[in-house]
């Protein structure tokens, strides 16, 4: 039986030396794209962003900040994961269009806001909170897009191996509205992909 989404799972691996003759198209990486762009978020809020960067002034820049990890300059594209998080606040207007592109009706939004503030009342109180909320859901964009990515023949290594501060500072980040969640490489491998490693599905499932 041929299965190409497991063909993928396969093909993806941490990869740890991009070889930089080699250039995603644009076509590609925005079919990459598209697949963060399609993930689901809590309450449908989408809070992240994709920095796309492809100046090696700039990924030569950033590499010292990222633990001086070769992907972050060799890679053809590096995708910076932001985790959105002034948009979630009841401060942010996004929530009230968010609410309203749902079809909720103009007249019942204080009550589905009402309903959001209760239910996130433990994680809007600070940054730090909205920050791990946001970032945990960042991470199933950047699951989808590295899956996507091999589903086309693309390298990927999420890298969280970076000096978060650093990095926002190189770009030039408000940590006020967004913060760096991981670190995205994409490009084409130089050596073979070593074995994959796992533990054997009885150890890690248990059916009840
Ligand atoms: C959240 C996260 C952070 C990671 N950070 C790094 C990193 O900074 N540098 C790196 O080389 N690999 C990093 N990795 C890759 C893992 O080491 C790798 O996925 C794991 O060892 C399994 O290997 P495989 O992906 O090749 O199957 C990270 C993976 C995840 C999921």
């Amino acid at each position: 039986m041929t299965n190409k989404f497991l063909d993928a799972m396969h093909f993806r691996h941490a990869c740890k030396l991009f070889d930089d003759s080699k250039k995603i198209s644009d076509e590609q990486i925005l079919y990459i794209l598209e697949a963060g762009r399609e993930s689901p978020s809590a309450f449908g809020m989408e809070p992240w962003k994709f920095l796309v960067i492809t100046d090696n002034d700039l990924k030569n820049k950033l590499r010292p900040a990222c633990k001086n990890q070769i992907q972050v300059s060799s890679c053809s594209h590096l995708v910076v994961v932001l985790a959105a998080i002034e948009s979630v606040k009841l401060t942010s207007n996004d929530i009230k269009q968010r609410f309203l592109k749902k079809g909720i009706p103009p007249n019942k939004l204080d009550f589905y806001l009402g309903l959001y503030a209760q239910h996130l009342k433990h994680i809007l109180n600070k940054d730090e909170n909205i920050f791990h909320w946001t970032s945990n859901q960042t991470f199933i964009a950047v699951a989808n897009m590295m899956t996507a990515a091999a589903y086309i023949g693309i390298d990927s290594c999420p890298l969280e191996g970076f000096d978060k501060e650093d990095v926002e500072e190189i770009l030039k980040i408000d940590p006020k509205e967004f913060q760096v969640s991981l670190v995205l490489p994409f490009g084409y491998r130089v050596n073979p992909q070593p074995k994959q490693l796992r533990k054997p599905l009885r150890e890690i499932v248990e059916f009840m």
